[in-house]
């Protein structure tokens, strides 16, 4: 077995453990409690976004491909996607907060740990594709992470 496919049933296995807590939703307490909320789990996706756009801009050509930098980021991306279900948990949808996102994620949370996973999965192979700096296989593996961000915004984001 690759190491890359060690390393995936490692991350596999880990996150089935936040898998299993991830349904566990619960509806926030008063209305306080669901705009502390909703603040910190877009503080995730505004943290995933930021570390995804240069690496993006390196997939398009924009700007030069840096292995080092994508490898960081990668890491940063991975460690996030890890903490999307604890951040998410908070059922906001009975307040007024200003959110996009969609109150499947609390109806629907096998299906939302699903797109989660798919993020760590695609993060952890974009780590091992930095680590062996080919340019190609970087790439690619960038794109692999952008199409996990999008798919779960399909699902879960108000467009
Ligand atoms: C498991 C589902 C899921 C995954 C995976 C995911 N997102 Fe999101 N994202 C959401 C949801 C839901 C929202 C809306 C949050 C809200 O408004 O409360 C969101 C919001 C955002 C926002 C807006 C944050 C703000 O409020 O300013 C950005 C930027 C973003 N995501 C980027 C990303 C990037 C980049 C990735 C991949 C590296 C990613 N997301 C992966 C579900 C996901």
């Amino acid at each position: 077995m690759s190491v890359l496919k060690k390393s995936v049933l490692a991350l596999t296995v880990s996150t089935s453990l936040v898998m299993a807590t991830a349904s566990l939703a619960q509806p926030a307490s008063s209305e306080k409690h669901a705009v502390y909320a909703t603040e910190l789990r877009q503080s995730i996706f505004k943290l995933l976004g930021s570390n995804m756009g240069p690496l993006g801009a390196m997939a398009k050509g924009k700007i030069p491909l840096d292995a080092k930098v994508v490898e960081k980021n990668a890491v940063r991306i991975n460690q996030l996607s890890l903490m999307i279900a604890d951040y998410t948990r908070t059922d906001t949808t009975k307040f007024d907060v200003k959110t996009e996102a969609l109150a499947k994620i609390w109806q629907e949370p096998e299906h939302f740990s699903k797109d989660i996973d798919k993020l760590t999965i695609a993060s952890s192979k974009l780590i091992a594709a930095a680590k062996s700096t080919n340019e190609s296989d970087i790439k690619k593996a960038i794109g692999g992470v952008g199409k996990t961000c999008g798919g779960c915004h399909d699902d879960f984001k108000e467009e």
